[in-house]
């Protein structure tokens, strides 16, 4: 049997998403990236698991430093979460619209986001374009609460 790659593609869609502002660091260089492929993996200990397209200019960083932050965007934010996807003017010139402190582990957080979190990959399984990260959340700063961005309410689609 072949796969059928259109109903392939009709269904992946169908997967729900949000949509977060992943950002890493190495040294004194920052980095950030738009991120949908994101999903819970463990209550205890708290697990995500993340996505990244590993001809991104963030994977080699996440690979080296074992580490990464999620930021949970507001469902108003849109604009942002299109700086974070298009080209920007060297690494981690996205963040001149975005400001940000350093988290309790050295990751840029949002200041203007619902929250953000801190993760060390305990794990990882890179067998096709992208890199799947599995990491333990080992912070947690809510901003202020609120409806996050959720892929579908954007018109954009990315998966398939
Ligand atoms: C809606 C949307 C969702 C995305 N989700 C992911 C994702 O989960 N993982 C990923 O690696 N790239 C994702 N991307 C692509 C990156 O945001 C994009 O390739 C970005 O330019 C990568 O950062 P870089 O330019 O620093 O490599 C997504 C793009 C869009 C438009």
């Amino acid at each position: 049997m072949t796969l059928d790659l259109e109903a392939k593609k009709v269904l992946l869609r169908k997967i729900p998403h949000g949509i977060f502002i992943c950002t890493v660091r190495e040294g004194d260089e920052i980095n950030g990236f738009t991120a949908s492929w994101v999903t819970q993996g463990s209550f205890a200990p708290p697990l995500v698991v993340m996505a990244v397209r590993s001809e991104g200019s963030s994977h080699g960083i996440i690979q080296r430093t074992n580490q990464f932050s999620l930021n949970v965007l507001r469902a108003d934010q849109k604009e942002l979460a299109a700086v974070f996807f298009k080209p920007q003017k060297g690494l981690g010139g996205r963040f001149e619209a975005a400001p940000y402190n350093f988290g309790e582990n050295g990751l840029p957080l949002l200041e203007d986001a619902i929250g953000g979190i801190e993760c060390n990959v305990v794990g990882n399984v890179a067998n096709g374009d992208h890199t799947v990260f599995v990491a333990e959340v080992i912070s947690a700063k809510l901003n202020a609460d609120g409806d996050p961005l959720i892929l579908s309410d954007t018109g954009w689609s990315y998966g398939g």
